[in-house]
């Protein structure tokens, strides 16, 4: 048995596995089919880069896999693939879903500009669903607003307070469409019980038939309850979803225009090496109980709606960073200097202490040691251990650079650390690459988005440049 690091996750576990293999010389890692080194080759380090052809991928499956299932439990109603922005919403990536799926779910007021703007480009369908969650502020609603006005059919703005709806009965162009989002309890082990979204519970039914049911021109037409937690086979999830069934079952029979039960997102993505998610078994058994539920209440089978945002683009990217220093702090701890930092470009590494993957990109047939990763900025929580079982190919023993890449970064990560801003010890952004595939089955670099200049920095901070 030998001692590199490729031995080491042959025996820890299947590799090469899912999107990721390794070069015919074994010696470098390769993402989605992509041999890295050529682009760390071409474009330097740090890197962030995105594969666009994975976001079709990631629809389009879910989308062949929920008919395959329709059909195979006879499920009357019909399901819409919707794409939740917040999660993604650089062109690259919006154009990426919208070759595959009309449907979008917004959460706040510039996230209309964003549609606007691509409807005037032809990317989006005036029929598309358009769900505008979230609080909604003034400019959220002139947002609403200015979509409607545009020609768009079906904006459905869903209400996450009831005094939302006053402020839709004084605009000029009303919605006809609306929906309503349930407030879920949250996971046990959150400091807080219910959510914030929504409405509670019990005020929804006396809410819509008081004030929604003979509406002149505003529709109850879907039921929103969304889990924070995500889809998963627990008795929490199973517990807030019959919840949300209930409140369907009793809604429907008062309301005949309420059509469609939108999830929300959280189908999950990998985040570690043994990964398993049954995603066919679980949309099996969620639309089995919508319909036993239907079937004994007596009422319609609701189409179903989902807004999948880190399943949709969180397995597309990955951000690549160059070891540049070694340092010793102790007799165990080991440390590898990145060439940026860790906490600002993978927050929840910092915020949620969330794992992601983390591989070498080259020497895989150097031996391993255990190591810590350390971010370029002076912070202490700047840092990464794999919960403390991260290893790495040992770099004192090699001349050429070490290169290291966290994978299935393309969900929130971008977005929360802000993007074009000033960032922590102003350690610059890293160069981004948009690479796509041609007709001809090749890829192409579609977008670069330039690494930072001190310049860019120092001009927003007020200085003169
Ligand atoms: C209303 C709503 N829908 C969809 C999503 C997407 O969730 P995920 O990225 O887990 O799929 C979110 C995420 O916060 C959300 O708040």
């Amino acid at each position: 048995m030998g001692n590199s690091y490729f031995d080491l996750l042959n025996q820890a576990s299947t590799f090469p596995q899912r999107h990721f293999g390794l070069t015919h010389d074994a010696s470098n890692l390769t993402f989605h089919g992509l041999d890295l080194m050529d682009y760390i080759d071409e474009y330097g380090a740090p890197l962030r880069l995105t594969y666009l052809p994975d976001i079709h991928k990631k629809i389009k499956s879910t989308q062949h896999l929920i008919e395959q299932i329709r059909a195979e439990i006879h499920y009357p109603g019909n399901y819409h693939y919707a794409y939740c922005t917040k999660s993604n919403m650089s062109a690259q990536v919006m154009r990426a879903v919208l070759s595959s799926t009309k449907h979008i779910e917004l959460s706040s007021a510039y996230d209309c500009d964003i549609i606007l703007k691509l409807l005037r480009e032809d990317w989006i369908d005036k029929n598309a669903m358009i769900i505008c969650n979230g609080y909604k502020n003034p400019t959220y609603i002139s947002g609403i607003q200015a979509l409607l006005q545009a020609g768009l059919k079906n904006v459905i703005p869903i209400l996450d307070t009831m005094d939302e709806l006053l402020f839709y009965e004084q605009l000029d162009e009303k919605p006809t469409q609306l929906g309503i989002r349930l407030a879920t309890e949250e996971n046990p082990d959150f400091s807080i019980y219910t959510s914030r979204f929504g409405i509670r519970p019990n005020l929804v039914l006396p809410f819509v038939l008081e004030r929604l049911k003979d509406h002149d021109t505003m529709k109850l037409v879907m039921l929103h309850s969304f889990v924070y937690t995500g889809i998963d086979d627990s008795a929490y999830f199973w517990n807030e979803f019959n919840k949300t069934l209930d409140l369907y079952a009793s809604l429907r029979n008062e309301i005949s225009t309420l059509q469609y039960l939108n999830i929300g997102g959280g189908f999950p993505i990998q985040q570690k090496l043994e990964y398993e998610y049954d995603q066919s078994a679980i949309m099996t058994d969620i639309m089995r109980r919508i319909m036993t539920v239907c079937i004994e209440e007596g009422v319609k089978v609701p189409d179903i709606v989902t807004e999948f945002g880190k399943f949709t683009v969180g397995e597309s990217s990955c951000y690549i960073t160059q070891i540049i220093g070694v340092k010793n702090q102790n007799d165990r701890e080991q440390w590898y200097i990145t060439d940026g930092s860790i906490m600002t470009n993978i927050p929840d590494i910092w915020a949620l202490q969330e794992s992601f993957l983390c591989f070498p990109i080259n020497h895989w047939d150097k031996q391993y040691r255990r190591v810590i990763l350390g971010g370029l900025t002076c912070d202490n929580d700047d840092f990464y251990n794999g919960e403390n079982r991260l290893m790495l190919p040992d770099i004192s023993i090699t001349d050429k650079p070490l290169y290291v890449g966290f994978f299935h970064t393309g969900a929130y990560q971008q977005l929360l650390s802000g993007q074009g801003g000033v960032h922590h010890c102003l350690i610059p952004e890293p160069k981004h690459i948009y690479i796509d595939r041609l007709d001809d089955g090749s890829n192409t670099v579609c977008r670069i988005e330039e690494l930072q200049s001190a310049h860019t920095s120092l001009s927003l901070l007020g200085y003169d440049v």
